[in-house]
């Protein structure tokens, strides 16, 4: 993998494989290469990924690859928290929590798509829930929508700052994997 063709941001910007940091590009740039690789045994058999969120400051993402797939982390601001919090469930497209952690039917709050304690970071499967595209909003500089979280410009999607659907043709929130604190600033996923 090269880094020559990282974008300027690229510090903000970091993709784990397992416990191993690597600067590279931006995920849509990465997606297709990371793709041309499924299947990839060595990836799929990485059932649980251990992270490591300590150089990941408030305000920055990271992008690990979990099963296959890209899995979005974010150190969410006091701002984004708030945003994210002060929303009235009843008027979200998508009212699930869409959390593997939780019953099915339970509410697409903010508390129910985080980890009580650990409210400022979001994980969440960076697959857009229309037609899979990997929406933009983990570099710095990326457009992330109205709604401060991730847009897909794919067909427009917009995800809020606790990757629940806002507006577009997406239908559901995006997931959010199963994963535990193992310490205050390492999680498991998986
Ligand atoms: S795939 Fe994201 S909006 Fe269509």
């Amino acid at each position: 993998m090269t880094t020559d063709a990282v974008e300027p941001n690229r510090r903000d910007f970091l993709v784990v494989a397992g416990n191993a940091f690597a600067a590279v590009g931006a995920a849509s740039l990465l997606w297709p290469f990371i793709q041309q690789m499924n299947p990839d045994a060595s990836t799929k058999a990485l059932s649980s990924v251990d992270v490591d969120l300590s150089p990941v400051k408030e305000g920055q993402a990271i992008t690990v690859l979990w099963r296959g797939k890209p899995i979005f982390i974010r150190n969410r601001t006091k701002t984004e928290v708030e945003a994210a919090v002060n929303v009235d469930v009843k008027t979200l497209p998508d009212s699930l929590a869409r959390n593997e952690a939780l019953p099915a039917d339970d509410p697409a709050t903010d508390a129910n798509r985080t980890v009580k304690g650990h409210e400022n970071w979001i994980v969440l499967v960076g697959i857009c829930t229309h037609l899979g595209c990997i929406p933009k909003g983990q570099a710095m500089g990326d457009e992330r929508g109205e709604y401060g979280g991730w847009f897909c410009p794919c067909h427009g999607s917009v995800y809020d700052t606790s990757g629940r659907i806002r507006k577009g043709p997406a239908p559901r929130n995006l997931d959010v994997p199963p994963y535990t604190f193992s310490a205050d600033t390492k999680i498991k996923i998986g």
